[in-house]
C-alpha cells in the first residue's frame, strides 16, 4: 500500500525554537493532516507517520554546553523541554519524535556505519581544510567569502576555522552518475529550480566527504575507533530512519520499508546539499531503496534578513504570538502568506491584517450570520437537507462541491497557500450567497420557513458550505475547523475528515448562540500588540544621546537620515569603552523590555539597567561579553541604581547586541 511519511529537518539545540523552525513543522504537521484526513475519509489505517524532533550531537552543542558549564546531555534535555512544549501548543501532531542521543537511535547509526563500511566506502585518512561549526560543515575555498579579509560562512557571517584531523573519508564521488539519473525521477527535488541547482552542483565534480571528527567528543563513537566520532551529518539524517526501526528493519521491507518509499523531507534550502546529495548517496552505498522525495522551502526573513536563532534582531517569538492571538492565527498566517518554496519577509502589520480580514471578515463573518439566523429563524436547529434542482445551480453548490478536490490537488503538490485559497473562495462565495438572498427578506414569509421553503434551504447550504470550510481548513487550523464544527452543531471530529469529492449535503444539527472566533482588536489594542511583540527602545541608545548631545535620527533600517556631528578625536577618548563579562542578568520586575545586569570589568563588578529584554531574554547573555561604557554617570532607572551602559545596534528597535568577536579578558579597553 502506498503511504505518506513526512519529516521536518531535526533541530540543532542550540536554542528554542523560532518561528522559521516552526515554519517547517507547521508546513509537516499541515501535510500530515492533511494526508490523515483523507485515509479517514477512504478507511485507511496506519496510511500516514509525521516525525520531527532534534539533533543534540556535534561540535556546536559540545561548545555551547560548554560555554554554558552545563553537562551537553543535560544542556540538550533542557532545550529539549522548550521544543517539545512549542510544538504541543502549536497543534503539531507529530508520531514520533526524534533525538539523537535516544539509544535507538545510536543503535540505527551503528547500522547504516556498519552498511556503508560493508560496501568498501570507508576509509581512513587525514582532513586538512574549512569548517563552519554554524553549519556543521566541510567548506571549501568556492563556499567562503572574505569577512575583514578572513574566510567566512556566508550563512552564519562568522569566519570559518581550519581543521586538521585525522578521519574516516565516505567514497561520495563513487555515486555520481547515480545521483544524476536519481534527479530525472519526477518531482524526486522540488521545486525544480532547486533540482537544477543540485544537478549542476554535482556535476561540477563530487569529492570524497570527511565523516567523522576526531578533535570533537559529543557524538556517537566510530564502530571500532574510540578516538573519533561519527559526523554529525551523517549521525543526524540516520534518524529518518531510525523511528522506522532502523536501516536494518528498512531494508527488511513490511510496514517500515513502504512508509520509507512514501517519504517527504521538507527542508529549507540552507541544507539541500546534505538531503539531496550525501543522504541518497549514503543510502545508496548502505544498499537502502530512495525515499520519495524532498521538498526545499525558501527562508522567511525580518526586513529581509533570514531568521536564525544567531541574529536575536529576527527573532519572531511564536508563543508570544500564540498567547496573545491564538496559534492557529499564526499558522494560517504562515501557510497563506507564503508561498512554499519561495522566500517571504514576515512583518506583525501583515498578520493582523490577515487575522482581521481573512479570519475576521471573511469567515468569523459568515459562521456568525449563519448560527444567529439559524438561531432566530428556526430556534436553532436545522434538518439534513440538500440543494434542491434551483439550488444546486447557485456558484456557492457549485464551487462547494469542487472545492475538497481543488484543494487535495494543491496540498499534493505542497501548496498550502493555495490550499487554503479553495477554503476561501468557498467562503466568499457562501458571503455572497448570503448577502444576495437576503435571508432577513425571506423570513417575511412564513412558508419559506417550513422544511422544504426557500429560508431553510438558504440556511442549510450556507451551513454545508462552512462544514466543508472547516474540513478543508483543519490541516492548516485544527483547533479553529473543530470550534467552527461544534458551533453548527456537528461533532468536532468530523472536521478531521476530508469532503467527498462531488458531494454536498447538509447532515443536520442543532446550534448553541454563535461564540466569536477571532475578536476584533480595537486601534489601541492594536498598537499595544504591536508595541509588545516588536523589538524595544534601547533605554542605553538614548543615554548615548545624552552623552555626545547627538539627537541623531536614523529610518526604519537603522540607518543614520543625517550624519552626525565631528568630534575631536579628545572627545572620542573620553569616552571609557570596555569588554565586560555578563556575570548575571535578570529582568527588572514590573518592566517589560528592562534587564538587570551584572557585569565583570576586570577590576570590579557594575550593575547596568539595558532595555534590551525583549530581544534578548536573560538566561541569553550570561557568559557574553559586551561593549560596556565605564565612565558614565550614575542614573536611577526604575529604582535601580544603573552604573554606566551597554552598546546595542539599532535606535528605535533593538537590532543587534555590540559584542566582541573573540574572547578577551574583562576590561580590556575597546578604542
Ligand atoms: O540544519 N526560514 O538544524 P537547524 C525558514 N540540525 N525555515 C527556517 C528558517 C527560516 N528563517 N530558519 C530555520 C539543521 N528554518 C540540522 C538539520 S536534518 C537531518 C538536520 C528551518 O536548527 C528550515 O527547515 O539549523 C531549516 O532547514 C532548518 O530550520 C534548519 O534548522
Ligand atoms: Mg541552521
Amino acid at each position: 500500500m502506498s503511504r505518506f511519511y513526512v519529516t521536518t529537518p531535526i533541530y540543532y539545540v542550540n536554542a528554542a525554537p523560532h518561528l522559521g523552525t516552526f515554519y517547517s513543522t507547521v508546513v509537516a504537521d499541515a501535510l500530515a493532516r492533511f494526508h490523515r484526513a483523507v485515509d479517514r475519509r477512504d478507511n485507511v489505517t496506519d496510511g500516514t507517520f509525521f516525525l520531527t524532533g532534534l539533533d543534540e550531537h556535534g561540535q556546536k552543542i559540545e561548545r555551547i554546553a560548554k560555554e554554558k558549564g552545563i553537562p551537553p546531555q543535560e544542556y540538550c534535555d533542557g532545550i529539549a523541554k522548550q521544543f517539545v512544549a512549542t510544538w504541543a501548543r502549536s497543534g503539531i501532531s507529530n508520531d514520533d519524535f526524534i533525538r539523537t542521543t535516544s539509544a535507538r537511535h545510536q543503535k540505527a547509526v551503528g547500522e547504516m556505519w556498519a552498511r556503508m563500511q560493508a560496501a568498501g566506502d570507508i576509509y581512513p585518512g587525514e582532513y586538512d581544510g574549512l569548517y563552519c561549526v554554524g553549519c556543521e560543515e566541510w567548506k571549501t575555498d568556492d563556499d567562503v567569502i572574505l569577512i575583514d579579509s578572513q574566510k567566512s560562512c556566508p550563512t552564519h557571517q562568522r569566519p570559518v576555522e581550519r581543521v586538521k584531523e585525522k578521519n574516516y573519508f565516505f567514497k561520495l564521488s563513487r555515486y555520481a552518475d547515480r545521483l544524476l539519473e536519481l534527479y530525472d525521477r519526477p518531482g524526486f527535488i522540488q521545486p525544480e529550480a532547486r533540482r537544477n541547482e543540485v544537478a549542476e552542483f554535482v556535476k561540477g565534480g563530487l569529492r570524497d566527504i570527511s565523516v567523522s571528527r576526531q578533535s570533537v567528543k559529543w557524538g556517537i563513537p566510530v564502530p571500532g575507533d574510540s578516538e573519533q566520532v561519527i559526523y554529525v551529518w551523517i549521525d543526524a539524517l540516520t534518524n529518518y530512519l531510525t523511528v522506522l526501526g532502523g536501516p536494518n528493519a528498512v531494508a527488511a521491507g513490511g510496514r517500515a520499508g513502504e512508509l520509507w518509499a512514501g517519504c517527504r523531507h521538507i527542508i529549507a534550502k540552507d541544507i539541500l546539499r546534505f538531503h539531496a546529495v550525501y543522504w541518497p548517496a549514503m543510502l545508496m552505498s548502505a544498499g537502502l531503496p530512495m525515499p520519495a522525495g524532498v521538498f526545499c522551502h525558501g527562508y522567511l526573513t525580518v526586513k529581509g534578513q533570514k531568521i536564525s536563532k544567531s541574529i536575536p534582531a529576527t527573532r519572531v517569538e511564536p508563543n508570544q504570538i500564540a498567547d496573545d492571538i491564538g496559534v492557529d492565527p499564526l499558522r494560517y498566517f504562515v501557510l497563506r502568506e507564503y508561498t512554499l518554496g519561495g522566500d517571504g519577509d514576515f512583518t506583525y502589520e501583515a498578520l493582523l491584517q490577515r487575522y482581521e480580514s481573512d479570519l475576521g471578515n471573511d469567515l468569523g463573518n459568515l459562521l456568525n450570520r449563519t448560527v444567529s439566523m439559524v438561531q432566530r429563524y428556526v430556534a436553532g436547529r436545522l434538518e439534513a437537507r440538500a440543494p434542491n434542482a434551483t439550488e444546486a445551480l447557485e456558484e456557492v453548490v457549485t464551487i462547494g462541491r469542487a472545492a475538497g478536490q481543488q484543494a487535495a490537488g494543491h496540498w499534493t503538490h505542497f501548496s498550502p497557500s493555495m490550499a487554503i485559497e479553495s477554503a476561501w473562495k468557498l467562503v466568499r462565495a457562501a458571503n455572497r450567497y448570503v448577502d444576495g438572498q437576503k435571508p432577513w427578506e425571506l423570513a417575511k414569509v412564513p412558508a419559506n420557513l417550513e422544511p422544504d421553503g426557500a429560508l431553510v434551504g438558504v440556511l442549510a447550504n450556507c451551513c454545508e458550505s462552512l462544514r466543508i470550510a472547516a474540513q478543508l481548513i483543519a490541516p492548516a487550523m485544527p483547533d479553529v475547523a473543530r470550534k467552527v464544527m461544534e458551533q453548527l452543531g456537528r461533532p468536532g471530529d468530523e472536521a478531521d475528515r476530508w469532503p467527498i469529492d462531488g458531494a454536498f449535503a447538509w447532515p443536520g444539527g442543532t446550534m448553541a448562540l454563535p461564540q466569536p472566533l477571532f475578536p476584533r482588536f480595537d486601534p489601541d489594542k492594536k498598537v499595544a500588540l504591536l508595541n509588545k511583540w516588536l523589538p524595544p527602545e534601547v533605554v542605553a541608545s538614548a543615554v548615548v544621546g545624552d552623552v555626545s548631545g547627538n539627537t541623531n535620527k536614523t529610518n526604519k533600517t537603522g540607518a543614520p537620515a543625517e550624519p552626525a556631528a565631528e568630534l575631536d578625536r579628545l572627545d572620542f577618548e573620553k569616552l571609557e569603552l570596555r569588554a565586560a563579562l555578563v556575570t548575571a542578568c535578570e529582568r527588572v520586575p514590573k518592566t517589560e523590555k528592562l534587564l538587570k545586569l551584572t557585569l565583570d570589568i576586570g577590576t570590579e563588578q557594575r550593575t547596568v539597567v539595558s532595555g534590551i529584554a525583549t530581544v534578548y531574554p536573560p538566561e541569553t547573555l550570561v557568559g557574553r561579553t559586551v561593549v560596556y561604557v565605564a565612565n558614565l554617570k550614575p542614573a536611577k532607572i526604575r529604582g535601580v541604581l544603573s552604573h554606566g551602559m551597554i552598546l546595542a545596534a539599532g535606535e528605535a528597535d533593538v537590532l543587534a547586541l555590540s559584542t566582541v568577536d573573540r574572547e578577551v579578558p574583562p576590561g580590556t579597553r575597546i578604542r
